[in-house]
């Protein structure tokens, strides 16, 4: 992996970065911009190399670091928060020392909160396979053994098949969405029972950031009473805690144009980023633009 040398100035008017393989990561993007509603973003979905999940170490590793470095050389982020969980496991140590100078944000499955906050003892997780076959998880399920059961699942196919439903805009059963209603009770299946009793499974971490545009099919097969565990709301508040220990958060008193407050970009399609900004998120599709990154 190539080494970034020159290190550049950082400043308050800078954009943060925030990346994922596609637009799960627009999620993670949701939290950043209600907690930090003065700062300007710049999204990357690398929709045209996702999903990542089941790709490998080394491709995900090399996208990361070329995707980090485009965003430093064409957008100047001041930040980076890698919203992919995958990219994470594979790549943040990598990229913590090939730009040492920039404040980094990455994702893990939540497993501390889970622990904290399930009754039954009893945790779901469910992520990529790169995720959850990664030395870093590893890492951290062992920190926690003996504190909860933890049933861990990767979810093959189903970020993809997440991406190809939110391409869709219209009402209604959708192939794709049908899709991802059929993974998700496949693998919620093959972990247990979920409830708040005991011996239930009564906490899910949602360990992919693709998976929250599951929420509604994830819930009509657990039932009300489980709850879900993201990571948006605390990357978000950590963010914030970097950029004030570095001296970086954009002054409240400086009002930011509309138009380069937040810019979405992806490396796949404009069309189905465009759907996804303005049916899921209500963001304008005038934010939207496709770019190359080699
Ligand atoms: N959204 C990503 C994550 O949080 C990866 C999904 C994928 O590309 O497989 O892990």
């Amino acid at each position: 992996m190539k080494g970034h040398t020159d290190a550049m100035t950082l400043a308050p008017e800078q954009p943060i970065g925030v990346f994922d393989s596609g637009v799960g990561g627009l999620s993670v993007l949701q939290a950043l911009r209600t907690e930090l509603p003065h700062e300007r973003f710049v999204y990357l979905a690398d929709s045209a190399n996702a999903p990542y999940g089941e790709r490998g170490d080394a491709f995900v590793a090399a996208r990361t670091h070329a995707i980090t470095q485009y965003l430093r050389d064409v957008h100047h982020i001041k930040a980076l928060v890698v919203a992919c969980n995958t990219a994470t496991a594979a790549a943040i140590h990598e990229v913590r020392s090939s730009h040492p100078d920039l404040p980094l944000v990455g994702l893990e499955p939540a497993l501390k909160p889970a622990v904290a906050r399930s009754k039954t003892g009893r945790i779901g997780v469910i992520a990529t396979r790169g995720t959850l076959s990664s030395a870093k998880f590893g890492k951290l399920l062992a920190s926690l053994a003996g504190e909860a059961d933890i049933v861990v699942q990767a979810c093959d196919g189903l970020a993809h098949a997440i991406e190809r439903a939110t391409a869709c805009s219209q009402p209604g059963m959708p192939p794709h969405a049908l899709e991802v209603r059929t993974l998700c009770d496949r693998y919620l299946k093959a972990m247990g029972s979920f409830g708040v009793e005991k011996g239930q499974i009564d906490t899910l971490v949602l360990g992919c950031t693709h998976y929250i545009f599951a929420r509604d099919a994830l819930r009509a097969l657990v039932g009300p009473g489980v709850q879900f565990i993201d990571t948006g709301a605390p990357v978000a508040r950590q963010t914030r805690r970097l950029l004030q220990t570095a001296g970086l958060l954009h002054s409240e008193d400086i009002p930011l144009s509309r138009e380069t407050a937040l810019q979405l970009l992806t490396t796949g399609s404009l069309a189905h980023l465009q759907t996804v900004a303005q049916h899921w998120l209500q963001l304008p599709s005038s934010c939207c633009a496709a770019v190359v990154v080699p």
